[in-house]
């Protein structure tokens, strides 16, 4: 009998686990694949490591403009891959370790709640049959295969990858189209057009990167047009060949031959086949019901993660992972959605934290928005021959709280937290000009428009 069976090991899961067996929860993780989930295997660590090889490779392209010479740079893709594989290997042994020495049980096999016996759940894994006090379902989520003609044989085929198979692939594809111009998509493409594939990127809204604010989104589009991605805004994927994919386009049927065709058009959350249904767990639109500190419908099960459909990033399963287990041993939690950074690791990066200036405008909130050029940092200037980076700072006019920040540009990934932190932490343009900024960094510029707001 466990105090705890949490479905699922990656950032929620593994999280969790560990806080639970802090808290003095004898703790079982069931992990049908590998522990770290999508993040370590199959999404943000392994991305990660592929767009480093190919900054680097970017930096060695345009070296002359810094004074370097580097004559015939190259890239060897299935290298960059092997490495990938290094880096994620080192980091789920990492979590194993850190199982390990929490005295935690992990099971690697497929789970399905089986039922309840008064306050006992019951969770086969395997063979074996599991009884637990409590369950934390972190079953996390899947890339979305939507019903486009072809698309789903393409899958089946090879033609067609999703995040998954992509990161796998060894050879680099003369002509990649992706659908889909989110977060996987750019990220990917950015990947690919930097070792040379030729790239269009299909997207049925008029911009890209989802809800990025639209100025940010505008640079980065025209970042990554400069660098010679085919965008193709508006666009209505109507079927998918074997080599190629046909779209409505400006009025026109128009096919863009691919010899791979990457599927990144969103993610569904893992609810079906591990048994919600056996305890009545409530779900809407495929994903759990879940209130600010993870509990569902049912007492004594929580879900944390992609699983529950909210914010769908690794940072925030983590979170939502420790204020369930806060809350199942009596501490006081809640997570608060409004303060959630987000990234795209593009070349440049982009991050974001809280309201940007559309969501103001259709909220109808009393806002000044304000964006600041980058190039008021002499790093940035220093660092980035013909950067056009920005920030945008968003705060309300009535109490000069800071309620959305957004970044295009060196290290804006590294930066964003601290203004995840005025956001969370509501705080006014007066308080943030009252801190010291490091010098040079590109984060001053924060401070710097802090006095122009
Ligand atoms: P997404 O929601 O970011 O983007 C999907 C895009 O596909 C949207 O722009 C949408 O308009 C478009 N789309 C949908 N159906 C389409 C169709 N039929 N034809 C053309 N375009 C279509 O989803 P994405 O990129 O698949 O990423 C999935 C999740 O993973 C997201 O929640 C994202 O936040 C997360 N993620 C986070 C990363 C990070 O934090 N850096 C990296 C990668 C993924």
């Amino acid at each position: 009998m466990y105090e705890l069976i949490i479905l699922g090991g990656g950032p929620a899961g593994y999280n969790a686990a560990e806080r639970a067996a802090a808290g003095g929860l004898s703790t079982l993780v069931i992990e049908e694949r590998a522990l770290g989930g999508v993040c370590l295997n199959e999404g943000c660590i392994p991305t990660k490591t592929l767009l480093y090889s190919a900054k680097i490779f970017d930096y060695a392209k345009h070296s002359e403009d810094y004074g370097v010479k580097l004559p015939n740079a190259s890239i060897d893709h299935a290298a960059v891959v092997a490495r990938k594989d290094k880096v994620v290997k080192q980091l789920v042994g990492g979590i194993g370790m850190k199982m390990k020495h929490g005295g935690i049980t992990v099971v690697n096999a497929h789970a399905e709640i089986q039922g309840r016996n008064g306050d006992v759940f019951t969770v086969k894994a395997g063979d074996e049959t599991y009884e637990g006090r409590r369950l934390l379902i972190c079953t996390g989520s899947s890339a979305a295969v939507p019903p486009i003609p072809g698309l789903r044989e393409g899958v089946t085929s090879g033609f067609v990858k999703t995040n998954r198979e992509i990161l796998d692939m060894t050879t680099v594809p003369k002509e990649l189209a992706v659908i889909g111009g989110g977060v996987i998509g750019m990220e990917m493409a950015s990947y690919f057009n930097s070792i040379g594939s030729k790239v269009t990127v299909i997207e049925m809204m008029d911009h890209i990167g989802g809800p990025t604010d639209s100025e940010i989104a505008a640079i980065l589009l025209k970042n990554y047009r400069k660098k010679g991605v085919n965008f193709m805004l508006g666009a209505k994927v109507t079927g998918v060949g074997t080599n190629s994919v046909t779209c409505e386009y400006e009025g026109k049927t128009v096919e863009v031959s691919a010899d791979c065709v990457l599927c990144a058009v969103g993610r569904r959350a893992n609810t079906a086949g591990i048994g919600l249904e056996n305890i009545n767990v409530l779900t809407e639109r495929g994903a759990i019901v879940t209130n600010e500190c993870g509990r569902t419908n049912i007492g004594g099960v929580w879900a944390a993660g992609d699983v529950n459909g909210k914010s769908m990033l690794a940072h925030t399963a983590y979170r939502e992972g420790e204020a369930a287990v806060n809350d199942m041993i009596g501490k006081k939690d809640a997570v608060n959605y409004d303060a959630i950074p987000a990234v795209i690791y593009t070349n440049p990066e982009v991050a974001s934290v809280g309201e940007t200036s559309d969501t103001v405008k259709a909220k109808g909130l009393d806002a000044k928005v304000e964006s600041f050029t980058l190039r008021y940092s002499g790093r940035y200037v220093a660092e980035n021959e013909g950067g056009d980076g920005i920030v945008k700072i968003i705060i309300d006019k009535a109490h000069r709280r800071v309620l959305g920040v957004h970044m295009i540009g060196t290290y804006a990934s590294e930066i964003i937290y601290g203004a995840a932190m005025m956001v969370e932490k509501q705080m006014r343009v007066e308080d943030v000009r009252n801190f010291v900024f490091p010098h040079p960094t590109v984060c001053e510029v924060i401070r710097e428009g802090m006095f122009g707001i």
